[in-house]
Parts: structure tokens; sequence; C-alpha cells
């Protein structure tokens, strides 16, 4: 039977590309607010007996978080055989563990909030800290998908001579396997974050690398903190680019980073005028060969 593939609102233009890969009927979400703030839910196609995608990347996932529940239960409710979310972007896993006492374990709740929801989730390059995989904090089947290949491919075919750059140790993992995809040298800065927006990045002697493109790779911007840092170490090389696969791009981020590159390009996994290169390919694949991690 032909799967559903249901966007939350703002999602419409990725979960149209996915239909059209997966062979999905697009369905609709329907949200509004009662005049007291409640969230009035309602869906448009019919899910009995399918397999429900609900598509929803979780980029400020607090204002629509209660219809992404009240969506994943009427489609349950009204028969559908599975429920799944596919959230390209995965929120709430920073806070993995109670660094103050009192504090809330959110990643924790959050996960218990989805495995209680959806039977099987789909993601891309979830900000995974201090746990090896989903499968430690999601009670259900994970996919957890990469955009390194992606983000490499891209850089292959728009920067000559690169130099993949990684802000921070934690990138590491994205810059030496972007750097071997495709041949290029790589190197690796370190980053002190004090604060929510202040961040400290120290640089190696980068001068050997003068006739190369400086290509600043991460997995995320949010503040956009560490990417202005770590653009400011680039002083006197060719023009820095930047590439990254999740824009969250909060308050003033997206105006401090694009000031800092000459060109700042995204996945599609949230929305964003930076938006250059397209993952539904790997959202498509993993959705319907059922992969898990
Ligand atoms: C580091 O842990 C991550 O890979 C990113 O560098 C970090 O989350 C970016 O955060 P912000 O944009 O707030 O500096």
């Amino acid at each position: 039977m032909q799967r559903l593939i249901l966007p939350l609102p703002g999602n419409e233009a990725l979960a149209t590309r996915l239909a059209a890969q997966c062979g999905g009927e697009l369905g609709a979400v329907e949200t509004r607010r009662f005049p007291d703030g409640e969230s009035y839910v309602r869906l448009h196609g019919d899910p009995r007996g399918r397999v429900v995608d609900i598509v929803c990347t979780l980029a400020r996932p607090d204002p629509g978080f209660l219809s992404l529940v009240f969506a994943a239960d009427a489609a349950r409710d009204l028969g559908a055989a599975e429920v799944n979310l596919v959230a390209p972007y995965l929120a709430y896993m920073r806070q993995d563990k109670r660094f103050q006492p009192g504090e809330s374990i959110s990643s924790l709740s959050f996960a218990r909030v989805i495995s209680s929801t959806f039977d099987r989730l789909v993601t891309v390059d979830p900000h995974l800290h201090r746990h090896p995989a989903l499968a430690a904090l999601y009670a259900i089947p994970t996919a957890t998908l990469h955009a390194a290949p992606y983000l490499a491919d891209w850089i292959a075919a728009n920067v000559a001579d690169p130099l993949i750059i990684g802000p921070d140790e934690e990138s590491e993992q994205w810059a030496g396997s972007i750097a071997a995809r495709i041949g290029a040298p790589h190197v690796v800065l370190r980053k002190t974050r004090h604060g929510d927006r202040q961040v400290d990045i120290e640089a190696p002697d980068l001068a050997r690398w003068r006739d190369r493109t400086p290509v600043l790779v991460d997995d995320i911007a949010s503040s956009g903190r560490t990417l202005v840092a770590a653009g400011a170490k680039l002083a006197g090389m060719r023009p820095p680019q930047c590439v990254i696969v999740h824009a969250v791009f909060a308050e003033d981020a997206w105006e401090q980073v694009s000031s800092c590159f000459e060109r700042v390009v995204s996945t599609d996994t949230v929305p964003h005028a930076s938006n250059r290169i397209e993952l539904t390919p790997l959202l498509a694949d993993a959705i319907l060969r059922d992969l898990r991690d």
C-alpha cells in the first residue's frame, strides 16, 4: 500500500520531494490555535492500514511540538499501520546529563516522548555528545544518516584547492571524512566554550596553506559563535568558505556568520536561505530501506 507522507507546517517542500522520490502520497496537516492558545490539528489524507511518515524538522521545536504529537496520535487513531518521524534535524541533544544539581536531562525526556509517540525515527547527524548512538537515548528503532559525503561532493564540485577546516575537536569526524573523500588536506582547530555565546578558538599556524581555499565544515550553526571565532583565524588566507549540515542560525547568527565568509552553504535539513545541498535522496533511501543504527 502506498505510504502517506504528512508534513507539519513549514516542512512541505521537503515532504513533497520525499513523496516524489519514495512514490508516497503527499497529505497535509492543518494546524491552528484556538483563541486561548491551544493547538488544533487535522490530518488531510487517509492513514488507514498505511505506513505514515510525519515530516518535521525540529529546529526551534517548542512552539509546534504538541501539534506534532497530536498529528502522530491522530494518524494512529485513524488506523495507521506504522507512524514514523522523519526529523532531518533532531532537537534536544545537548543536555544529555545533569551538569548542575537539579537540571532536567532534556535529551532523555525528549527521547522518551518521541519514543512513546512514534514507531521509528529517521534523522541526519544528530549531535551526539556523551552517547555513542541514538539507541542510548531512544527506545524505538532509529536511522542515523550522515551528510558528510554530500558536503564533500559539494566542496569538490564548487571549491578549487580546498583546505578542510574543523573548528573544534568534535568536528574531526566531519573534517577528516570529507577531506579523505575528496583527497584534500584538513586541519582541526581547538575550541574552548565559556557560555552559550562565548567561545575561544586556537588555530595552528596556517601560513603553509596560503595557496588553498579554507573551507570550514561543521555539523550545526546555532548561535554561530563557533564559526565566527573560527573564521577570524583565517585572516591572510584565500576568501574563506563555510559548509554546514544544520542551518539552525538562532537570533543574529546568520548576519554574524555570513559577514565572515565569502560563501556559507548548508544542507536542507533546516529550511534556510543558505540551503544548497539537497539530502532528499539520502532520506528517501532510508525511508524505503528501513535503515537502522
Ligand atoms: C560543537 O559542539 C558543534 O559541532 C558546533 O560547533 C556547535 O554546536 C555550534 O554552536 P554555536 O553555533 O552556538 O557556536
